[in-house]
């Protein structure tokens, strides 16, 4: 393997807001399906959707066609509810990642509180990943949460970025700092780290410069993006970005 493959940074491509789009006027068009073979063939190493619990973006029937077209793997966010859980192994996606939806679920940082939740989680981790399906947290960078990710046994945690994309100067670089810390504690006890959220090409460097990091999600920005570009050249800008940072 050459360096450049082994330093290969995942880019999941997150299709909510295509589905957003779609549900303003309650059809089938623009099809977020479409849009995650679209980004697939433009490059896009995996795949992420959302399936909220109030449905406000991705369907049932998006994760259904999601599981039956796409040859790259699927990263299926869901909260850590029964419901989602049933859907996750009736489906086995490849990846679960676990995000909070509620308030009371959720660090300061917005984040999954894991450590708060533990109790909750443990069983839902357990849950699936008999299944074979490789659960991940999204949490904020903070110790506590690593602790707790570490033990809950999950194999993945992803970095939540959207505080370091909202700050700037000396904060944002703090915060950078801390994710940088995280990724490296959290590949230090054996857990592999994602990051995403708030992403552009205006912030994407610094964090794909961290080492650790295996895998980028990214959403609102590239769906953005392809409304002036296409969505293959929004994928192909920012893979190049991260590919110049490793
Ligand atoms: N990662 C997780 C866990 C998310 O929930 C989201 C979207 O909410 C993203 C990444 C992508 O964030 P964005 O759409 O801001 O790029």
């Amino acid at each position: 393997m050459s360096a450049s493959a082994h330093n290969h940074l995942r880019l999941g491509v997150n299709i909510d807001h295509v589905a957003t789009i779609r549900n303003a006027r309650g059809g089938d068009h623009p099809d977020p399906v479409k849009a995650a073979m679209a980004a697939q063939a433009a490059g896009a190493d995996g795949i992420t959707a959302h399936l909220r619990e109030d449905r406000r973006h991705i369907r049932d029937d998006d994760i259904t066609r999601l599981m039956d077209r796409l040859n790259v793997p699927l990263n299926l966010e869901m909260a850590a509810t029964e419901e989602m859980v049933e859907i996750a192994l009736r489906h086995r996606p490849h990846a679960a990642c676990i995000v909070p939806e509620r308030r009371a679920e959720r660090t300061t940082e917005g984040g999954l509180d894991a450590a708060g939740q533990f109790d909750a989680l443990q069983p839902i981790v357990a849950r699936l990943s008999d299944a074979g399906i490789r659960v991940s947290l999204f949490i904020a960078p903070e110790p506590a949460q690593i602790d707790a990710a570490i033990r809950l046994g999950a194999p993945v945690v992803e970095l939540h970025t959207g505080r370091y994309a909202e700050l700037s100067g000396a904060e944002r670089g703090a915060e950078l700092g801390l994710l940088a810390e995280m990724a490296a504690l959290a590949a230090r006890n054996g857990i592999e780290p994602h990051a995403g959220h708030g992403l552009t090409y205006d912030n994407v460097t610094a964090i794909a410069a961290i080492p650790q990091l295996c895998e980028l999600n990214i959403g609102h920005f590239l769906i953005g993006e392809a409304v002036f570009d296409g969505l293959a050249d929004a994928i192909a800008r920012m893979r190049g970005m991260m590919d110049v940072a490793r």
